[in-house]
């Protein structure tokens, strides 16, 4: 089903993002047919470039980026031709009166920030004072939002000043991943999770996203980040929500963020003994995190593992392990709920200890596992063994699989005016409140974070996080 006919503003329309991820997103959308004909992709950047110039820089984006789908040429071909440009200075007055020739305002307007956040004020400003934008456009900003609590506020405040929340869309792509949706569906969709997910059947929670890729060519931006900012505040913390919240009321934009947010705000401050940093090293001609970074001082962590608990009802006293690292063994992301022990053992000679566990594949194979305990085939009594009820999403749904990219279902949502998806900006305040402290314990010890192989699972310190509590991660592998 189209959407409606929309006209969507990139600023930053010839950077790295609308390359690899908006533009081929896009085209996507509209090979599925849901784009209308009558859209418009308006690029907007400060290079001079006409449309064919632009079309041009798009076709060969969707080349590189585009898999598959860019052979279809012909539609590619029609997709390019509702593409157009705009050179726009986004700190003068440059081409804001074209962009506001080119707008129609009967249609939904989106503009959609690609650009560093120390911009939002200006394009905001201009938008407003051209009147490009209106009480009804959408504007769609990405992360980094903020690096800390105050810088957060800020570009809160700056957004305000010309946009309602009903028109803010922050992105977190984690939020727009299929099997991160799904987390709800199995949570909220099905009556045998749900009563035991709690502190009383609950023995852990673990998180792990765990990457091959090192930070080589964005290292001046990851240097200044690390993986507690450029990963934990955001993504692991959205999925931590997603496990964690209460039920919403209703599948709605503030039901669920309400929620989330509850949660967030309920996370305890994390003790320094709980969290262990690393920096990938050196390994024969790959280089290492600081070589990487070009900062050869540098105490940024490309890894983190920590525990944190939440205080409230259903959670008080369940750990959970969150973790995750640039150069690890596999490129994997797993959510692992570890049940508690039974009480007692009816089975004579029964010593092993026998936990169910839940563990729930994101990428880069989506899937499900439930470990249940059973007797072991054979003669030999009852004797118990674990065996995992396995299920590979794409196998289970074969041919009913159109795999939406996050990007893509994000940007779709932001045209139908669906925020559930989006973070609020009491989220992401929320989210930097507990993340501050914790950097800034760091910088007043002096934390040096410690060094990993490249394609380990991280320092070891970050397996005895676990190990002093009984208890183990899973195994990272794809
Ligand atoms: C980005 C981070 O937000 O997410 C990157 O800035 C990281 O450092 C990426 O590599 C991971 O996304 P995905 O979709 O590949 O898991």
């Amino acid at each position: 089903i189209p959407v409606e006919d929309f006209d969507l503003v990139i600023f930053g329309g010839t950077g790295d993002l609308a390359r690899r991820k908006i533009l081929p997103g896009l085209f996507r959308r509209y090979l599925s047919g849901q784009m209308p004909d009558t859209s418009r992709i308006i690029g907007a950047a400060r290079s001079d470039l006409d449309d064919a110039g632009y079309r041009d820089m798009v076709r060969e984006a969707i080349a590189e980026f585009g898999g598959e789908e860019a052979k279809n040429t012909q539609e590619l071909s029609a997709f390019i031709a509702q593409l157009h440009y705009v050179t726009v200075d986004a700190k003068g007055d440059g081409g804001w009166s074209e962009l506001h020739e080119m707008i129609r305002f009967e249609a939904v307007n989106a503009f959609y920030f690609s650009v560093a956040p120390s911009l939002f004020g200006d394009l905001a400003e201009r938008l407003h004072t051209y009147k490009i934008a209106d009480k009804d456009s959408r504007v769609v900003v990405e992360k980094p939002f903020g690096r800390d609590l105050d810088t957060a506020r800020e570009l809160n405040a700056t957004l305000a000043q010309h946009f309602d929340e009903k028109q803010i869309y922050r992105i977190d792509h984690y939020l727009g991943k299929e099997t991160v949706q799904n987390l709800m569906a199995v949570r909220f969709g099905n009556i045998l999770f749900e009563p035991l997910w709690n502190n009383h059947y609950v023995d852990h929670i673990e998180i792990t996203v765990a990457e091959t890729v090192g930070v080589g060519g964005r290292g001046a931006y990851y240097d200044k980040s690390g993986a507690m900012r450029d990963m934990v505040q955001n993504h692991l913390m959205q999925l931590l929500c997603l496990i964690a919240m209460e039920a919403p009321s209703v599948f709605d934009a503030d039901a669920v963020r309400d929620e989330k947010l509850k949660v967030i705000r309920a996370l305890q401050p994390v003790e320094p003994h709980h969290i262990v940093r690393g920096q990938y090293d050196r390994a024969g001609d790959e280089p290492s995190y600081r070589e990487d970074a070009g900062n050869e001082r540098s105490f940024t962590e490309s890894f983190i593992a920590m525990r944190t608990e939440i205080a409230n009802w259903r959670w008080a006293g369940v750990p959970f392990y969150l973790r995750t690292g640039k150069k690890l063994k596999a490129r994997a992301s797993e959510i692992v709920v570890v049940f508690k022990d039974l009480g007692h053992s009816i089975f004579p000679g029964d010593q092993e200890r026998h936990r169910n566990i839940l563990s729930i594949q994101l990428q880069p194979n989506e899937g499900m596992q439930l470990r249940v305990t059973i007797k072991e085939p054979g003669p030999g009594g009852m004797r118990l063994v674990d065996v995992p009820l396995d299920m590979t999403f794409a196998e289970a749904l074969e041919g009913d699989n159109d795999t939406v990219d996050a990007y893509e279902r994000l940007i779709m949502d932001v045209i139908r005016g669906n925020q559930t998806l989006f973070m609020r900006g009491d989220e992401v305040e929320a989210a930097w409140e507990w993340t501050d402290p914790i950097i800034q314990g760091w910088e007043a010890r002096g934390d040096v974070p410690k060094l990993y192989d490249q394609g380990s699972a991280g320092p070891d310190d970050a397996l005895l996080l676990m190990h002093r509590e009984g208890r183990r991660w899973s195994q990272i592998k794809a």
